[in-house]
């Protein structure tokens, strides 16, 4: 090993043992790495008020372009959380497939974790982040189901593998291995020969009807700019929240 390596190396792991006598707490590390060392400065701009503007579906949809305008990977990911009637909350990925003035739409299985945690209540958030413009946007509000209309239209425009794993996948329920869903999925594909299986009832849309979003701008030195926009009356009220 050359001898910088190793005295990196020894600094390193000097370093780290110093941790755990002044904190009293040993660090995850991976390899060099240390958990609590992982961290970055955001530089990359900033929003202000004037900038944010009085309607945060535009401001979205401002955001939105640029996300897909720097090639993020999925930038129509979000993390859906839900809760029980009594507030115990979960959360997943689910994929942002509409929007519009009243909300923002994602398909999934009614009878799931989810579908049932938000037809006992409605209530949801979800978080979408774009770390590579070091942002992110959180909205809360009320969900509701797409009409079967709406449903119908996005589940025919999906490839046929999707549209029969729908049908295939109890999604949420034990199973007892993977090959249950492969059989379901096989026998499928004879069940709907022609290749044109209806939308299932129980899966379908759900539309977010946020009545509040907050745009956050990663800044220097933790000082991040966050615009909030609520919906009080017919209005949107926005504030700036200290980060
Ligand atoms: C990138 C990504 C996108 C996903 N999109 C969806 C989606 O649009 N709808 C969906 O039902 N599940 C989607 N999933 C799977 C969910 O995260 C989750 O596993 C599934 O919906 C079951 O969640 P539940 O048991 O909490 O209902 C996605 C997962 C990932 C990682």
């Amino acid at each position: 090993m050359p001898k910088a390596k190793r005295r990196q190396i020894e600094v390193e792991i000097g370093d780290f043992a110093l941790r755990i006598l002044q904190f009293g707490f040993r660090d995850y590390h991976f390899g060099m790495t240390i958990l609590s060392d992982l961290r970055r400065d955001y530089s990359l701009a900033g929003l202000t008020e004037a900038e944010a503007g009085d309607d945060p579906f535009a401001l979205f949809q401002i955001w939105f372009g640029q996300a897909l305008e720097a090639k993020i990977n999925e930038p129509n990911a979000m993390v859906l959380a839900t809760a029980t009637p009594d507030g115990k909350p979960s959360a997943r990925t689910v994929l942002l497939k509409g929007l519009d003035d009243h909300g923002f739409t994602f398909f999934t299985n009614y009878d799931s974790h989810k579908g049932r945690e938000i037809e006992a209540n409605p209530a949801v958030a979800a978080v979408f982040l774009w770390d590579e413009l070091e942002r992110q946007i959180r909205i809360e509000g009320d969900c509701t189901r797409s009409t079967t209309e709406e449903s119908d239209a996005y589940y025919r425009i999906r490839p046929l593998g999707s549209r029969l794993g729908a049908w295939a996948s109890p999604q949420s329920a034990v199973i007892t291995g993977r090959e249950f869903l492969e059989v379901e999925h096989a026998k499928l594909q004879s069940r709907f020969p022609d290749g044109d299986p209806p939308r299932p009832d129980n899966w379908g849309g759900y539309r977010i009807v946020p009545h509040t979003f907050e745009f956050w701008q990663g800044r220097t030195s933790r000082l991040h700019d966050r615009i909030r926009f609520r919906r009080i009356g017919g209005a949107w009220i926005k504030d700036r929240l200290a980060p």
